[in-house]
């Protein structure tokens, strides 16, 4: 990376996906430059292809035409092997419905990226990052022996523990009540501060959106700049 990368660039992405009824054309030109410690909201419709979007800089699929960047990388260009390893790294999600392993404990599901990228001490690593969010004294829980809250908050703790330059994060208080959903984004805007981490935060609330530095709306397939 170049230190005058901006963490994520999106230049002019389309994506279209076939359908018995012909092709959808979700977005259509895309452009988006996010640097270091910018927090950016994307609000938008149902259906106006937020979460498309999202998926596309995750990397976990391809725009049919134009780029996106992550620190200067072209995700298109990266293989297999180099596209896990960025996505285990240098990037995170936080999705509105946890996808947490059921099967592992809270501290297990936060240790795991460290120990798929062989990180030597992952296990106190993440004992710091489940702290950090308030759980220490949950992290044998499983997840279905914690509240939703709970279970977002250990997502949270398993997105940052690899200090991730970019986080992206879809409607992460879509299915909390408000006063649970505030406090868990809350944590997640402390959290990415101190970090300066980039934060792309799709949500459908004004309220959370205000609290970004930048806020677009995706409309037409393109993003409008608010502020
Ligand atoms: N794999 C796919 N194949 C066909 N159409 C798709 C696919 N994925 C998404 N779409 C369509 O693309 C459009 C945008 O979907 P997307 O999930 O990105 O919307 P969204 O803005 O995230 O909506 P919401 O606010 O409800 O989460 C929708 O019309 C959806 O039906
Ligand atoms: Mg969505």
């Amino acid at each position: 990376m170049n230190s005058t990368d901006p963490v994520l660039h999106v230049d002019h992405v389309y994506k279209s996906f076939e359908t018995h009824a012909g092709s959808l054309e979700v977005l259509s030109g895309v452009d988006l430059v996010a640097r270091r410690g910018d927090t950016v909201a994307i609000l938008g419709e149902s259906g106006s292809g937020k979460s498309t979007l999202l998926s596309l800089l995750a990397g976990l699929d391809a725009p049919t035409r134009g780029r996106v960047l992550v620190e200067g990388y072209d995700l298109e260009r990266l293989d297999e092997a180099e596209l896990a390893s960025f996505r285990a790294g240098r990037l995170s999600i936080v999705f509105q419905q946890f996808h947490l392993m059921g099967g592992l404990t809270a501290i297990e599901n936060v240790s795991l990226p460290l120990e798929l990228q062989g990180v030597p001490e992952a296990e106190a690593r993440a004992a710091e990052a489940l702290d950090q969010v308030g759980l220490r004294d949950r992290s044998t829980h499983l997840p279905s022996r914690l509240s939703g809250g709970e279970c977002q908050r250990v997502a949270i703790a398993r997105a940052l523990v690899v200090e991730p330059a970019l986080l992206l994060a879809d409607e992460p208080s879509g299915s909390l009540d408000a006063r649970t959903g505030g406090a868990v984004t809350e944590l997640l805007f402390d959290l990415v501060d101190t970090r300066a981490t980039t934060l792309i935060l799709v949500t459908h609330s004004e309220s959370l959106a205000a609290r970004c530095n930048h806020e677009y709306v995706l409309v037409g397939g393109r993003l409008a700049q608010q502020r």
